[in-house]
C-alpha cells in the first residue's frame, strides 16, 4: 500500500470535479501525496492509505461510476479511512430545508454503512444554464432548483482541512 491519497469522484458537468480538485489541493498542501480522478479510472483503493469519493446529485442518485466505486471495492474500503461526499443542492437558501430530509443516495445506504466512513458531507453544488439540455431544464424547473455556482469552497476547504488534520494523528 503506498502512503497516497485517492480523491475519486463521478461528475457530469465538471462542477464536483473541481470540488475533488480542490479538497486534493488542501490535502497536497498539509503534505500528503494526493491522486485525484474520476471514479470510472481510478485505482483500487488497496494502493492508497485513505480515499475520499463523491458524486454530483442527481434526482437524489450518484453519478454511476461514482456509485459503481462505492459498491465494487466495498470490502477495500472498509479496510481503510474513507470520506464521502455529494455535490447537490442549488440555491442559496436553508441547507437542510433545499435538501428536504436527503443525506445521501437511498440505493448505496447499506454499502457506505458497512465501508464506516470517517465522514459523510453534502456540499452545495453548482449549475450552469448555459450547459443545461432541454430535459435538465425541465427538471430544475420542476424542483425550482436555482441556476448558479453555489459552491462553498470555505466549506469545502475546512472539511479536507479536517480530514489531513485526521490523516496526521491515524
Ligand atoms: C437533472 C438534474 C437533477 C438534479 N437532481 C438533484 C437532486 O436530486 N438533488 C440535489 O441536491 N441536486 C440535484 N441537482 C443539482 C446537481 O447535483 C448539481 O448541479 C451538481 O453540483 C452537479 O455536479 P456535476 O457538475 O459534477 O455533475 C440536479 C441537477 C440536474 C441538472
Amino acid at each position: 500500500m503506498s502512503d497516497k491519497v485517492l480523491v475519486a469522484y463521478g461528475s457530469k458537468h465538471g462542477m464536483t470535479g473541481e470540488i475533488a480538485e480542490r479538497i486534493g489541493k488542501v490535502i497536497r498542501d498539509a503534505g500528503f501525496a494526493v491522486d485525484v480522478s474520476p471514479a470510472g479510472t481510478a485505482k483500487s483503493p488497496a494502493d492508497y492509505r485513505a480515499v475520499i469519493l463523491g458524486s454530483g446529485v442527481y434526482a437524489g442518485m450518484w453519478r454511476r461510476q461514482a456509485a459503481k466505486y462505492l459498491r465494487t471495492h466495498e470490502a477495500e474500503l472498509a479496510k481503510k479511512p474513507v470520506w464521502l461526499f455529494s455535490s447537490g443542492p442549488t440555491g442559496s437558501g436553508d441547507l437542510e430545508k433545499l435538501l428536504g430530509g436527503w443525506s445521501f443516495p437511498g440505493g448505496l445506504r447499506a454499502v457506505a454503512e458497512r465501508i464506516k466512513p470517517r465522514g459523510t458531507v453534502v456540499f452545495r453544488g453548482a449549475f450552469d444554464e448555459a450547459k443545461a439540455g432541454f430535459f435538465e431544464k425541465w427538471i430544475m424547473k420542476k424542483v425550482k432548483a436555482e441556476y448558479g455556482d453555489f459552491r462553498d469552497w470555505p466549506v469545502i476547504e475546512a472539511w479536507a482541512q479536517e480530514i489531513a488534520t485526521t490523516l496526521k494523528v491515524i
